[in-house]
């Protein structure tokens, strides 16, 4: 049994060994090896340092004083390094190795909120189960996603990795993703590591890594769900986060890391810190040096530190000869680490087979299911005067406007590194391919799209990189691009984001269409040439002008490798979009944070003039998201009148399809609770689901209503509870959804007598 040989292999390490196995680094050759002829000691030193990390690493590995090595992906290298660990170190101990394997490894799926957008959750699971077949394929063992960090401020970079907004669609995602990274932890799965732990969304003003006030209201009935949800489904691992959560560093803080985590929540597998995080303990100025830094994470609760030099964890032998922890405390982490290699079989099987990975990264049918999820996110945000779908009939000229439309490597978004641009489909091949020979596709790039104020993290590893170039012509590109506008008959504008300016410290101040964009918009609507709307960003951008002048927005999010074809497939009518929002979608910068989920409070009369400047209603509604079909709701009815605490209703409602064609549509059932121990949000999610229906086809479905979805944590009483109140409960198509019922929920049930 797992235990037993954890114990003996335990009671045969020293204390530095031990200190090894909860040692993770990164391995900085995996962004690029340097060339072979570089004189490293010409270099600065700091520079030295990075180019000589590799080497270091390998010793580490060599004496035992590394359990786990991050951003290694290729299959020749983690055989190399896990043979030093293998047969190179005293006890043999295999290594572990993580990646952040976020929306693909190869094959790049949709970002993480475009899948969200998707509300389905069984794509979900089957996208994961895909990135977790490749991750394995070059030696990755455990992945740090999935990313289920709440994000209501869409200033906020990391917005784009998580499931937005809602805690109970997030949770849905959250557990689908580790159902398709862990699987039956068979040799085609991979850990999972639900991240990051906890309230990392909550950054004060959206700035990333800046500290969270959350209050323990907000904390158990929005933050933590999703963790639930994946710790439910046996996530084996969580990742700490960085900041500071109410004034304690997360990566430091016991009440997070154990009172919560593994008391509450019932987590039983080990803990990773995010990058650096446990020496940020010391620069965070709450701990003295990093041995304390060391002593105090492993003591909150942290296992495993991870970092790219000197792990603070390297120094808890003194931690522990100084009296700071115990080495009991150590023992505990490394019963975890190890429990988590024994239970992926690396004692078994440490190597990686060589010989498969390119059968597996090179399967078209990856590729084929990445076009599939694609089509399946895409939100329809406004139709009016027939613009969607188009026909090729009667379009002989398309005009394809924008930057973003031919860069094949923003169409993967962020968090990629193993793809291959070659075989990544834009949105102008996509389109060129679908329209065919008959019809005319002309690009132009126009408006260019400023470049950050300071290079990404990650631009420097990335040669695919697109930035504007400096020097880039404006006037002239936006000239040509209203040019080819007008003589088209019609023109799809791709208008957004670069993948750099999205993501890990990727947070902006404003939710502008970046540069001219929107200059160039109206110029190309002004000739009077239909104009449809692509948008492609992992946040919802200030779309006032275009909600107002333009006849049809799609959200296309960063679509992944074969975007542009599911792009074209939406665009021509191949599928009915029936991706929806997973946030609200304000109007302007200065509404957010914005929730639909909001408390009702004083004058809710009045709720839509709360600025008297602009409107307090965001420009789309939570959930939103049109069709080429139609929809129509009816006879929404409860099981009972009454339902006592504890037990479970069920609400059926009547879905039809009133179009001629087959479509999606994502049913969505929320509620609001009338009265009791604490306010509850005007409107919550409580369930959906999304069905296909012939054209004509009605379909009764039904959603639980019972404790799961009915308890909720009172500030009121410090706990969980579940009132009798007086619920009101809408179906549709969104969070505005009219039609309603009423069911109550009684404290015990009527006497006979
Ligand atoms: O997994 C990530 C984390 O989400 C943010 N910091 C870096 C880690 C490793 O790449």
């Amino acid at each position: 049994p797992v235990a037993e040989r954890v114990e003996d292999l335990l009671g045969r390490l020293t204390l530095a060994e031990k200190a090894g196995q909860l040692s993770q680094y990164f391995y900085l050759a995996g962004f690029g090896e340097p060339p072979a002829d570089l004189d490293i000691d010409a270099l600065p030193p700091e520079h030295q340092a990075y180019l000589r990390q590799p080497a270091m690493v390998d010793a580490a590995v060599e004496s035992g004083g590394a359990g786990s090595v991050l951003f290694v992906t290729k299959a020749s290298v983690a055989n190399r390094l896990q043979r030093l660990a293998v047969e190179g170190s005293r006890h043999g101990i295999p290594l572990i190795f993580g990646f952040d394997v976020i929306h693909g490894l190869r094959t790049i799926f949709p970002v993480p909120i475009a899948q969200a957008a998707s509300w389905d959750p069984d794509a979900v699971a089957a996208a994961q189960s895909i990135a977790a077949r490749e991750a394995r394929a070059v030696g990755i063992h455990w992945t740090f996603a999935p990313m289920v960090d709440i994000a209501r401020d869409p200033r906020w970079g990391r917005i784009i990795e998580g499931p937005g907004e809602d805690p109970y669609l997030g949770a849905v995602f959250a557990a689908a993703q580790v159902r398709g990274f862990q699987g039956d932890l068979g040799p085609r799965n991979i850990l999972a590591g639900p991240k990051h732990f906890a309230g990392y969304g909550a950054a004060r003003g959206g700035r990333d890594y800046d500290d969270a006030e959350v209050s323990d209201s907000e904390l158990y009935n929005v933050y933590l769900p999703p963790f639930q949800a994946a710790i439910d489904a046996g996530a084996a691992n969580v990742m700490s986060a960085y900041m500071d959560f109410n004034g304690v560093p997360a990566s430091g803080n016991a009440r997070l890391l154990t009172d919560i985590l593994r008391g509450e929540l019932g987590f039983d597998g080990f803990v990773v810190s995010d990058a650096n995080a446990v020496k940020s303990l010391e620069t965070q100025h709450f701990a003295r040096s990093a041995t304390d830094a060391g002593a105090r994470a492993v003591t909150a609760g942290l296992d495993m530190e991870m970092c790219i030099f000197d792990p603070a964890f390297g120094s808890l032998p003194e931690a522990v000869s100084q009296g700071l922890v115990d080495e009991a405390t150590i023992d505990t982490a490394v019963r975890r680490v190890l429990t988590a290699k024994f239970r992926l079989g690396l004692f078994e099987n440490p190597y990686v087979d060589e010989q498969n990975t390119d059968l597996v990264l090179d399967a078209a049918e990856h590729r084929e299911l990445a076009r599939a999820a694609a089509e399946r996110t895409a939100v329809l945000l406004k139709n009016e005067q027939a613009a969607l779908p188009l026909n090729t009939a009667g379009v002989g000229s398309i005009a394809v406007i924008g930057q973003l439309a031919d860069s094949k490597r923003d169409t993967l978004g962020p968090w990629v590194f193993v793809h291959d641009t070659a075989e990544t489909v834009s949105i102008l091949d996509g389109i060129r391919t679908r329209a065919g020979d008959q019809v005319s596709v002309e690009h132009a790039p126009g408006a260019g799209i400023p470049a950050r104020r300071y290079a990404s993290m990650f631009d420097r590893q990335d040669p695919d990189v697109v930035n504007t170039p400096a020097g880039y012509d404006d006037d002239t590109e936006i000239d040509r691009a209203v040019a080819l506008a007008a003589g088209a008959d019609v023109a799809v504008v791709v208008v957004g984001e670069r993948q750099n300016q999205i993501g890990e410290n990727a947070s902006t101040s404003t939710l502008d269409l970046p540069g001219r964009q929107l200059e160039q918009l109206r110029r190309i609507t002004a000739t009077g040439t239909p104009v449809v709307l692509l948008v492609m960003s992992g946040r919802p951008l200030d779309l006032r002008w275009a909600q107002e002048n333009v006849p049809a927005i799609l959200q296309v999010w960063y679509p992944g490798s074969r975007g542009g074809d599911a792009v074209a497939a939406v665009l021509f009518g191949d599928t009915s979009p029936a991706g929806r929002l997973p946030f609200t979608w304000p109007r302007h910068v200065g509404q957010v944070p914005m929730v639909y989920s909001h408390l009702r409070t004083f004058q809710p009369e009045n709720q839509d003039k709360r600025y008297w400047d602009e409107e307090s209603a965001p420009l789309y509604p939570f959930g939103h998201g049109l069709s080429y079909a139609a929809f129509r709701y009816d006879d929404l009815r409860a099981d009972r009148e009454q339902v006592v605490i504890g037990d479970t209703a069920m609400v059926s409602v009547n879905v039809t399809n009133t179009s001629g064609r087959e479509a999606d549509e994502v049913v969505q059932l929320y509620i609001h609770q009338r009265y009791g121990t604490s306010s509850r949000p005007v409107r919550e999610l409580k369930g959906f689901q999304r069905i296909t229906l012939t054209a004509g086809e009605t379909r009764t479905v039904v959603f639980d209503l019972g404790p799961s979805e009915l308890r909720y944590w009172s500030a009121a009483t410090h706990g969980w509870v579940q009132d009798a109140t007086t619920l009101d409960i809408w179906a549709g198509g969104s969070s505005t959804a009219g039609l309603s019922t009423v069911l109550t929920v009684t404290a015990a049930k009527e006497s006979d007598d």
